[in-house]
Order: C-alpha cells, then structure tokens, then sequence
C-alpha cells in the first residue's frame, strides 16, 4: 500500500489492538473497490488464520476496539473487513497541497535511486520496413522509460537493431546483382526490402543462390571491406528512417547497439559456455541442451559457423550487466519470442549468473486493424509511420470540423493524432491483443487520448477563464459533492498506481487512471459551476481545477503523451 499519512495513520491505530508487525499491516490494508464501503480497509483472512477464528468475528471485535481520530473519524466492520473513513476536508488539504507545491513532480518517488533499469525497445530489423509490428514495443518501452525515470531510477534505453545475420549476405547478394543506388538513395527501406523479397524469388528457382549468399555473410563476419562498407550503408540509410518516426514519436534512445555490436564478444561467449561443460555438438550445430527444463535446444552455432539470434542475446545480457550493473534488464518484446528468452535466460542460469533472474521478458499480444484502413506502400506491411500520419490528417479533419479557429492547428493535430496511436495501444493490457478501430482511437467520447487531452484543455480553459492566481489556502470543507470527493480521491491514488503501472510494467494502469479521473471531473463539470460568485467555494475549486490539470498532464507525459492547453 502506498504511504500517506492517512494510511500511516490507520496502520498506527490498528498496531495498537492487531499484534502482526506494522509492515505486514501495511500490506495488508486495501481500498475498497466501492467508495461506499470506506476509504480503507483492513482484511481479518490473516490473524483468521492465526487465531483460528472467523474472519467476520475479528473484524467485528477490532472495530469495536480500535479507537478513531481526527484523521481517521469512522471505523467500522463489514463481513470480513475493518473499515476506515478519513476525514474528507483533512485529506483534500493534504493532497491539493502536495499537488500545489510539487507540480509536474506529483507522483514522482526516490524508490529507485541509485538502481538501473535497461530497457530493450523497438529494436525493429535493418533494411526491412518498420512496420506496424513494432509499435506496441515501441510505446510500451518508452512508457516503462517514462514511469520508472518518474520513480527516480536510472534508465538506459537500448535499441537491439537486428543489423546482423545470415540475411545479410542475401542483401549484400542480392544488391550487388540487381541494385542501384538511385533507387537506394530515393527510398531505402523499399529498395532493400525488394531486393530482399526478390532474392527469395530467385533463389527458388537457383539454389545456389543460398550458397553464395551465405559466401557474403561469411566475408562481412571475417570483415571484408566490400561487404562491410555496402552492410554500413545499408544500415545507416535504415537508421535514419527510423530515427524520423522516433522523432515524430518523441522517443529516444541511450545506445543503438545492436546485434552486431556483439559480434566481437561472439568467441569468448561461446568459450564461456564451453568451459563450463554446456555446450555439445549436434547434427553439426553447437547447442545447449535444455532437454531436463522442458526446453527446446538453444542454439549456438550453425552448421556453417554462423552465430544466431540466441547466441548475441546472451553476449548482449552478459555485457549489459557489466556495462550497467543492473537492477532489472527488460526486454520489450512480442509474446512470440517467449521461447526464445526463456531459453537465454536458462543458458544465463546455468552459467551462474545471479543476475540472470534479473531479465525480464515484457511480452505483449498481437496488434489487428479492424478497418482495412490505408493503402500501404508496402504490399501488406503496414508501415508505422504511414499509421502516424494517417493519424494525423483525421485529427487534422476534426480539428477542422470541430474548432477551425484553433492557433497552431497544425502543431495540436500532430499531438493529437500522435496520441491517439500511442494511447490507443498502451490502453490495452499487454498480454491482449489490439484490435486497432480508428473511430475508437480518435474518439473524443472516451477512453481515448483525444478524449483527455480534451479534458486536459478544458481545465485548461477554466484557469484562463478564472484568470487570477491559484492560491493553495483554501477552506477544504467547501468540497461537498460526491464528484469532488471522488475525484480528490482519484488524485491522491495517483503516485500508488504509478507505482503499480511499473510493478507490473503495466502503462495500461496510466491510461485507466487517465479515463477514471477525466470522466469524474467531467461529471463533476457537468453537473455542478465552478466559477461561481462566491469567492470562498470558487478558490476552492479552482485549486482542485489547478491540481487535476497537473495529474492529467502528468499521466500524459508518462506515456509519452503531449498535453495541447487548447484544442
Ligand atoms: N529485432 C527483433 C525483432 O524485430 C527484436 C529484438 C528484441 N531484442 C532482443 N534483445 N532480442 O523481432
């Protein structure tokens, strides 16, 4: 349970009667699911067990016995359950204050000071198109960046580039044979990945082919100069495409090295692997045999000498704990390579390393559109950036429609159409999948970006309406509607589910809070004036304004979400 004083409170009056030590109490205590049941509760399931007692039992003795205070006026027993009501005027004090005096800061902790996070993101293959496919890697990532940068903890980006392996030769062939650089220089990505597609064509028909191909991956892993210098080509040409849909997303990244930069740690790794009797040789390949963990063989070597996939992810783990000296190495990666990391991670393992239960795999589902939805340049690759723009022009088109007066149009559409894409994938819980519904994303209804950013920029519009300074003194007892209540509540859970988006490394816990605390304040904007001529109840709610404004705009930025002031 997140600490605030209210629940420092309620775990010092409950140590007083309950004999368990004042952490497991803190564990312990919940908030009801529905507001009506309390603030807090503290389940008897627990010293149940202990005492041998029913739960209903205890719970219904404690809450005779434990004594309230200023902070905690009302206890009482349901079922199993203690309960606790805070005092309402004592807690919007606290928390609108707290919001007031730490700004942008609010929900930011020191829990991970002095810790690293790695994250491995996007990670899309050179000299293939990035596709729609690499998006929910991409905003999941750099989600999991943004919130645990907020929770003070040392984040290094890396962007594993698939920019090694066999295909390369295919490439490499395959350009020298039909390629032309104007072609290249005009449009990289599709050159190559024609090229590439051709090739498989062609080598159908001449196998032989394969063999050459596999002539010209052996030479850029002996360093050739001919095929290093087309490979530096081909993959700088890809990282600048790259690099403009990062820009449009607003992410960046600490390091780009990617497969190949562990092509010089390949022998020693495999040395290492050797040495400690886990390697053996079979049908010509060099594998570690998971056989007793109910594993698939994880390859090492190919029969032609070529190092794998697998091969660099464990170069790459071993090098990024002595690079970083980690707390935690995550790896934002589809759930179709839930194989795959399972078996690196074992080879960690049992090579001894401690650390090894340190790497996470941070798997997601599948991403459909519902809505044959675009022409694509790309055959049935749709292409990210495509998405994005895509995004852009309707947001364009209701802006359009909707407030064709708007400053900076053009800069507000992008934010928003942006958004839209990003939020619409991070809502989704990981281990689902996307049904990608265009009039869902740009909805201004609900459960959208569009829509909290539209929140964001009525608030917005009230501070420029009310046009004078916030101030934090304020009479708390004004607040008297369940809306007020709600959503004061709503803001004080904020740092708590922060907190729990990074534990699960869930942003999807980011984007429910966005819809829950929009759609409180909408209703309470619905039903109630805030500016009102008395001046007493107007401060007042003018400060809770100011302070959900701050949140929304907060929980925005941790998705990596920009927050337009007007829409
Ligand atoms: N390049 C891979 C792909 O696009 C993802 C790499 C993920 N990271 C890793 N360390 N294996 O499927």
């Amino acid at each position: 349970m997140g600490m605030n004083k209210f629940v420092e409170e309620i775990i010092k009056i409950v140590s007083k009667e309950v004999s368990l030590p004042a952490e497991e109490i803190s564990g312990l205590i919940e908030v009801p699911p529905d507001q009506r049941l309390g603030d807090y509760a503290f389940p008897c399931f627990t010293l149940s067990k202990k005492l041998r007692r029913p739960p209903n039992q205890i719970a219904k003795e404690i809450s005779a016995r434990l004594k309230a205070t200023e902070l905690i006026p009302e206890i009482y027993s349901i079922g199993p359950y203690v309960n606790f009501k805070v005092n309402r005027g004592k807690l919007a004090e606290f928390v609108l204050t707290k919001i007031f005096d730490q700004g942008d800061d609010y929900g930011s902790d020191k829990v991970g000071e002095g810790k690293t996070i790695v994250i491995d993101f996007s990670s899309p293959n050179i000299a293939k198109p990035f596709g729609v496919g690499h998006l929910r890697t991409t905003v999941i990532g750099n989600a999991l960046y943004l919130i645990f940068k907020k929770l003070g903890f040392n984040v290094v980006r890396i962007n594993h580039l698939g920019d090694w392996g066999t295909q390369f030769g295919k490439v490499i062939l395959a350009y020298k044979m039909w390629g032309d650089e104007k072609e290249l220089l005009k449009d990289p990505i599709s050159t190559l990945y024609d090229l590439y597609v051709r090739f498989h064509q062609e080598a159908e028909k001449d196998p032989k082919l394969e063999d050459e191909a596999r002539v010209w991956f052996k030479k850029l892993e002996e360093q050739d100069k001919e095929a290093e210098a087309l490979w530096r080509k081909f993959r700088d040409f890809s990282l600048q495409e790259f690099k403009r849909v990062y820009r449009m997303l607003g992410i960046e990244f600490d390091s780009y090295a990617g497969e190949s930069f562990y092509n010089k740690f390949m022998d020693q790794t495999i040395e290492k692997i050797k040495s400690k009797g886990l390697a053996q040789v079979s049908q010509d390949a060099l594998i570690v045999n998971l056989e007793r963990f109910d594993l698939p063989p994880c390859l090492l070597k190919k029969k032609d000498e070529a190092t794998l996939y697998a091969t660099r992810d464990i170069a790459a783990a071993i090098y990024r704990y002595n690079t970083y000296h980690f707390y935690k190495s995550l790896y934002v990666v589809g759930s179709a390579q839930k194989l795959h990391f399972q078996q690196v991670f074992k080879v960690l393992e049992l090579l001894g390393y401690r650390w090894a239960k340190d790497c996470v795999h941070v798997d997601f589902g599948w991403i459909k559109f519902k809505q044959k939805m675009m022409s694509t340049r790309k055959g049935n690759i749709i292409l990210l950036e495509d998405v994005l723009n895509r995004s852009i022009q309707l947001a364009r088109e209701i802006i359009e429609k909707k407030n064709p007066d708007l400053e900076d149009k053009e800069e507000v559409a992008k934010e928003v159409g942006i958004g839209a894409v990003i939020f619409a994938d991070l809502a989704t819980r990981r281990n689902k999948d996307i049904d990608f519904d265009w009039d869902q994303v740009l909805s201004f209804e609900g459960e959208s970006a569009p829509y909290v950013q539209y929140t964001h920029a009525r608030l917005c519009s009230l501070l420029r309406k009310y046009g004078k300074p916030i101030g934090k003194k304020i009479n708390c007892n004004v607040f008297s509607t369940e809306e007020e209540w709600s959503v004061i509540k709503l803001l004080q859970d904020f740092p708590r589910r922060v907190k729990s988006a990074a534990e699960s490394y869930e942003p999807a816990f980011i984007c429910s809070f966005l819809n829950d605390l929009s759609s409180t304040f909408n209703r309470f904007y619905q039903k109630h004036r805030i500016i009102t001529r008395d001046a007493e109840s107007t401060s007042a709610r003018m400060l809770l304004v100011k302070a959900i404004q701050v949140t929304v705009k907060s929980g925005l930025s941790l998705l990596g979400i920009r927050a337009p002031e007007r829409m």
